[in-house]
């Protein structure tokens, strides 16, 4: 269901040039007053537009912001409905969590500009300030909780597709779900479960994308990069949204009835180390050293060492060597 606001932009944002007032309140069943104070409201969230008594209105620019104002109208599936914005928040894994309690339905999305407390994978924090793309998406999949243990893997190979069909660029995983350009780490999955033995409850997928960032830490200067460094430009986010939302979608009900497996060649595919000697730690801590041979249908890494030993890890951190860290 599109909201009055949301008509009124689709209307603007589509137009050649001037849409008349007339128009707008004709399509909208509303009147010219009320047109014009939705345009007011407009203005005041940041659009630039301009109006003529004779011509009406048009919309000069958007503003770079994550509003429902400017993510709804470019919006191509239901993830993303019910759509939640904040300028600032801890985390939006967290606030997504509180809404899955509350009974908010699958395709919930939480999208901040900044976040103060944004983690990462391995109780690790995820550096989040204005200019990336940070958000999560509450999901219910009716799956065992083993196969949610694949979630991860199949969000992040579509978060990449959605990235690579916007931009036309080729980004590379790093097993299980870090996501990297020209080898620097680009973005990430964290997912958080809530589950018992038999039934997840549901899952918050949280994506964090470096899309505008410009700098970085100095702790994370080498490893990082952004979309925006990378492409040399300014990337829209709100569309980079939209057609992630739209590539986990169009994914996720084979996921749910058929797992990782229609999923696992192209995963594969975008694996940078796939062959090579890697050093892991393990989600246990130890560390293992070994040719990266394979990925199974659990989303398990199997580690084969030069002795002809092989091991299938369930989740860790990969180091690749020959003195390149990814
Ligand atoms: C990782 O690579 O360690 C995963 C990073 C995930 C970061 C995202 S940003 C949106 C969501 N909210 C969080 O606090 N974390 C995830």
């Amino acid at each position: 269901m599109h909201s009055l606001r949301e008509r009124l932009l689709a209307q603007l944002l589509t137009a050649e040039g001037f849409v008349s007032g007339a128009e707008i309140s004709q399509k909208l069943d509303i009147s010219r007053g009320a047109v014009w104070k939705h345009i007011q409201a407009l203005r005041r969230e940041g659009f630039v537009i301009t109006g003529s008594t004779r011509r009406g209105y048009r919309i000069l620019s958007v503003p770079d912001l994550l509003l429902p104002s400017v993510i709804l109208p470019v919006l191509t599936s239901d993830f993303g409905r019910p759509y939640y914005f904040y300028q600032t928040v801890s985390s939006t894994n967290d606030v997504v969590r509180e809404l899955a309690y509350a009974g908010a339905p699958q395709g919930a999305v939480v999208a901040a500009e900044e976040q103060t407390g944004g983690r990462g994978r391995r109780g690790r924090s995820w550096y989040s300030p204005r200019g990336g793309l940070w958000f999560s998406l509450l999901l219910r999949p009716q799956v065992s909780p083993a196969q949610s243990q694949t979630l991860p893997l199949f969000v992040s190979l579509m978060v990449v597709k959605g990235i690579e069909k916007l931009l036309g660029i080729t980004l590379d995983l790093k097993w299980p779900n870090d996501i990297l350009l020209g080898g620097r780490k680009t973005g990430g999955v964290l997912v958080e479960l809530g589950a018992e033995a038999e039934q997840v409850h549901y899952a918050v997928a949280g994506i964090g994308i470096n899309v505008n960032v410009t700098s970085f830490p100095p702790e994370l200067e080498k490893e990082a990069t952004s979309l925006g460094i990378y492409a040399g430009r300014r990337v829209d986010r709100a569309r980079l949204l939209a057609g992630i939302l739209s590539s986990i979608e169009t994914g996720y009900p084979c996921w749910c009835r058929e797992g990782f497996a229609p999923f696992r060649e192209a995963y594969k595919g975008r694996l940078s180390f796939l062959g090579r000697q890697i050093t892991v730690r393990t989600a246990g801590g130890e560390v293992l050293t070994g040719i990266a041979a394979d990925v199974d249908t659990d989303g398990r890494l199997l580690l084969s060492s030069p002795a002809g030993k092989q091991r299938w890890l369930h989740g860790g951190e990969v180091k690749v060597r020959e003195g390149i860290l990814i």
